[in-house]
């Protein structure tokens, strides 16, 4: 099965195409986040509640603590110089004279053993998704037997260079984060800023998006080394990330003990977030814990949103229903999502954004019908953990699934998902993801949004 996840990118790549959409309840009024102060409210308190997530100013300043000392740990000459840091992920380190011909996708390394080639990219389990990933030759110079003769040096770097790749699946959240974003920060917070990143297969949106984390991890520009015509000359190099699991980090093995816990402070800091703690009574000035609702326009669409919506209000939740996509405004929607102290969603990329949340906030991630615990675990269950939030999980029951008016009662599909498991990912992903909404039962959605006030401290 271990395909199956990687494949499951492509599902949730597809969510919503518009700006960010967030409906504010019972307004009536769809606008995007920063419009909706101004939009006209029953509710007096809205305007109010957009106060939480003000900037301050003097975050920009600030970067975020140095935890190790610099590239210490990162070098062992016992190792080889490329090897694995887990299945998922190869890392090369080298040392010495590195001049990196990005437009050739070479790095001449004085001294290097032999020639090696690597993608830097923690998914090298899924071929699908490493065909999208440039490679890397590493050519040794300077050698007695060594014939390469390397370009000149245009650019000299007293930093090391970190090159890693967005990867084919940049946009889809959940693995920008855990492909990308995590690796990244468990192999270079302990640089302290003192670190150049080359990056590979930039998307201009991509990068736009990511540029504040980036900046938080460096303090030098991104290098896109794809389309770059300098020889960058750097003393050290560190090719491809470590992974340890998904969305989480092992602390016992990362550089300065790091956590997730650090991860969402730096996210916090990065994105001005304002709440570290959620509440059973919400953010201050509120009387009301906040629900957010993760909507998806496409395949596991919610089909009784509003009604939902509506039920969640009158059981006193302050109610949110926003869709991210790859051209949202992440800070807004971070802090959007900071601000809600129960976050709810069909399974998909979208949950991802519980990176954001508040400790102690509850996740319930929507189960939709067909025995896909496995999945719904690995994606966001364990990972919610490392994450300090409190998982919940709604779990569909074929009445409440679209499913069950495509096929009749006694349907294979209906009646033996598991046996549809075993023909593979693409069968799973048509039957089960691709093809379902839900309806939810508004007597269970109510008393599972009681259960998660109760959880919240
Ligand atoms: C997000 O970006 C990916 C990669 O470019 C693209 O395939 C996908 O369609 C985009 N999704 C949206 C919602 O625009
Ligand atoms: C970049 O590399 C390609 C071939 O790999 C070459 O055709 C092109 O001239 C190079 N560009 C520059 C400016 O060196
Ligand atoms: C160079 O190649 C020769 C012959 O293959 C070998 O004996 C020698 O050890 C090599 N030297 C180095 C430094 O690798
Ligand atoms: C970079 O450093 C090398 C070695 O010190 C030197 O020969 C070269 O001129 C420098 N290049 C630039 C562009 O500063
Ligand atoms: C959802 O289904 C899974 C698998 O059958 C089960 O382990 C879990 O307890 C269920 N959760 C709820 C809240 O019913
Ligand atoms: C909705 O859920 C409640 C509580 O779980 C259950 O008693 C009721 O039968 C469900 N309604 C429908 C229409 O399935």
């Amino acid at each position: 099965m271990k395909h199956h996840l990687a494949r499951g990118r492509q599902e949730p790549r597809r969510i919503g195409n518009a700006a960010m959409v967030v409906t504010m309840l019972l307004s009536l009024c769809v606008l995007t986040y920063i419009k909706a102060r101004y939009c006209s409210t029953p509710f007096p308190k809205a305007a109010e509640e957009m106060e939480v997530v003000e900037i301050d100013e003097d975050y920009d300043s600030t970067r975020y603590k140095i935890t190790g000392p610099i590239g210490e740990e990162d070098y062992d000459p016992s190792r080889p110089t490329c090897y694995e840091t887990s299945k998922r992920s190869e890392r090369c380190a080298a040392v010495g004279d590195i001049r990196v011909d990005g437009n050739h996708s070479k790095i001449y390394i004085s001294p290097l053993d032999k020639e090696w080639k690597t993608k830097p990219y923690a998914r090298r389990h899924d071929a699908v998704a490493m065909d999208d990933v440039r490679e890397f030759t590493l050519v040794p110079f300077g050698g007695a037997n060594d014939t390469a003769v390397p370009p000149l040096c245009t650019r000299n770097h007293s930093v090391p260079a970190f090159l890693f790749s967005s990867g084919g699946f940049a946009g889809n959240l959940y693995h920008d984060y855990t492909d990308v974003l995590v690796p990244l920060f468990t192999s270079t917070n302990h640089f302290g800023g003192e670190v150049q990143f080359l990056l590979s297969g930039i998307k201009d949106w991509w990068l736009d998006k990511f540029t504040p984390l980036f900046r938080q991890l460096s303090r030098f520009d991104v290098i896109d080394v794809d389309n770059d015509q300098e020889v960058h000359c750097f003393p050290r190099i560190f090719i491809g990330a470590t992974f340890h699991r998904a969305m989480g980090i092992d602390p016992a093995r990362s550089p300065g003990g790091v956590t997730v816990a650090d991860f969402k402070r730096l996210l916090r800091r990065t994105f001005r977030l304002e709440r570290a703690v959620a509440s059973r009574t919400g953010a201050p000035r509120r009387d009301k814990p906040r629900l957010l609702i993760i909507s998806r326009k496409s395949s596991r669409r919610f089909l009784n949103e509003r009604a939902m919506a509506h039920a969640a209000a009158l059981a006193k939740f302050d109610v949110r229903i926003a869709e991210p996509d790859n051209h949202t405004d992440m800070p807004n929607f971070a802090r959007l999502v900071n601000s809600a102290d129960v976050m709810m969603g069909v399974h998909g990329a979208g949950l991802t954004n519980m990176v954001f949340l508040p400790s102690r906030a509850v996740l319930i991630q929507v189960v939709p019908f067909g025995g896909l615990e496995w999945l719904t675990r690995v994606t966001f269950k364990d990972p919610a953990k490392d994450m300090d939030v409190n998982y919940m999980e709604y779990n569909v029951s074929l009445d409440e699934s679209s499913l069950r008016e495509l096929y009749p009662r006694d349907h294979f599909y209906l009646k033996h998902p598991y046996d549809v498991h075993k023909k593979g990912w693409d069968a799973i992903k048509t039957v089960y993801l691709d093809k379902q909404n839900v309806r939810l039962n508004l007597t269970k959605l109510t008393n599972t949004l009681e259960e998660a006030r109760n959880i919240l401290p």
